[in-house]
């Protein structure tokens, strides 16, 4: 019999894509991890009503409501969840913040800059009541990334010397793909560039301990007036557009750039809709003065480990399964050897941020370090805008080392 005597009610906001992945999250932390509070998962919000009970019915929440203020405001929700997509992020967050509840929030964080500081100030207002907040980027809790991270804090690597990383995709590459939420500014703050150039932003400066301080870019929109969408406007929507009325795409399809670390490090980054054939592939090489390792998420068990400290005879790349118990995160899953998949990243978030909640900790990434991310994506807007003129990142609180 359960020993927990706290519950901690949650109340999601959307319940498409990261709606389903947040939610089977939620459902399974307490029964993987030993956690000092019971989630219950409380409450559901999205705006078509028929849908929303339909999701809240087959992702186990146990009431829903299409209005998510009502959903801010209810004594039934101790934490906010937000996965609806940027242009919500900012008066959703700042709403349950004021209201006292603890906030997870997808990314990227917000749209922009100036709906991130806001988020920042709101937070650091609702610390001081107790209040906790944190930005979503879970592919920090990809047990290799994890890893990724203690071998460079544990000087593993040397003195970083090389940041090489993609993340690519293709499910645009068609020109008859509809307008959808993703392709559209006001929606969605930048195109590829936020959705997953964001990731590979937070996962390289978490990895390394070290923040990007400028940029110089390229972008590209490749197809510039899509069709209009029917139906589904998720990533799963279908190259349905012959013959409907169309409207212009107002982000980016694709953003290259060149950075620079606070380390001293040289860094590529490249993300992209338009790989064909590359339907979710995020990959990160780091080269150090003593090795190198590499993470590809399409492997996500693995890390590959150059350790150029080995006699020479023996050194070569080493194929490490991070699935011992020794591993982060990995105790509590399957025996060695048992894999794990991109689903677990999310129970992982979901473990340390009830742990940090429940215990009166500050989780991570903060919101501060989401603004940090935030700030890179606009240097990297702006450096494309200037014709790739090298743009300096402002630094704000982030503390990507603690
Ligand atoms: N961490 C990751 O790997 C990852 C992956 C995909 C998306 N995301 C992020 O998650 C967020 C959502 O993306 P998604 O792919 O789940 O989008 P989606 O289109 O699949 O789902 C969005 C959901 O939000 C709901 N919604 C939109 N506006 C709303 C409003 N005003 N009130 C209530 N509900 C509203 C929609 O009905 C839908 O249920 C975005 O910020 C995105 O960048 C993160």
């Amino acid at each position: 019999m359960s020993t927990i005597d706290r519950d901690l009610r949650v109340g999601m906001v959307g319940y498409a894509f990261m709606g389903a992945a947040h939610s089977q999250a939620w459902r399974t932390v307490n029964r993987v991890y030993d956690l000092p509070a019971r989630v219950r998962m409380s409450l559901i919000c999205g705006r078509d009503e028929s849908k929303v009970a339909d999701a809240a019915d087959r992702l186990g929440w146990e009431a829903y409501t299409t209005d998510w203020r009502r959903l801010v405001e209810s004594d039934e929700v101790d934490v906010v969840d937000i996965c609806t997509p940027g242009d919500s992020h900012c008066e959703i967050a700042i709403a349950a913040l004021a209201a006292g509840k603890h906030v997870l929030c997808e990314k990227p964080l917000a749209n922009t800059v100036d709906e991130a500081r806001q988020m920042v100030a709101a937070a650091a207002r609702a610390r001081a009541d107790g209040v906790r907040a944190m930005c979503g980027f879970n592919y920090r809790r990809v047990p290799a990334v994890t890893m990724m991270r203690q071998l460079v804090a544990d000087g593993r690597l040397g003195v970083i010397r090389h940041v090489r990383a993609a993340y690519l995709q293709d499910w645009i590459v068609d020109p008859q793909f509809p307008l959808v939420w993703r392709l559209q500014k006001d929606r969605a703050g930048s195109g590829a560039l936020g959705d997953i150039g964001a990731h590979i932003i937070d996962l390289t400066q978490y990895v390394t301990g070290q923040l990007i301080t400028g940029v110089s870019a390229v972008t590209e929109t490749f197809v510039k007036e899509r069709p209009l969408p029917a139906g589904s406007s998720g990533l799963a929507a279908q190259a349905d557009g012959h013959g409907r009325a169309t409207g212009p795409v107002t982000v980016d399809d694709a953003a290259v750039f060149v950075a620079r670390l606070d380390g001293g490090a040289l860094a590529t980054y490249e993300a992209s809709r338009f790989a064909t054939g590359r339907k979710n592939a995020l990959r990160v090489e780091i080269n150090g003065s003593l090795g190198t390792v590499v993470f590809d998420l399409e492997r996500l068990n693995e890390l590959e480990f150059y350790d150029a400290t080995r006699p020479a005879a023996e050194q070569g790349f080493t194929r490490i399964l991070v699935t011992e118990g020794e591993h982060p995160y990995m105790s509590a899953w399957w025996p060695p050897g048992h894999i794990i998949g991109y689903e677990h990243s999310f129970t992982h978030q979901m473990r340390d941020f009830v742990e940090a909640v429940a215990t009166g900790t500050d989780p991570a990434p903060s919101f501060a370090d989401a603004l940090q991310v935030q700030l890179v994506l606009d240097a990297v807007a702006r450096s494309a805008e200037l014709g790739s003129c090298w743009t300096e990142v402002e630094l704000a609180l982030a503390d990507v080392a603690a």
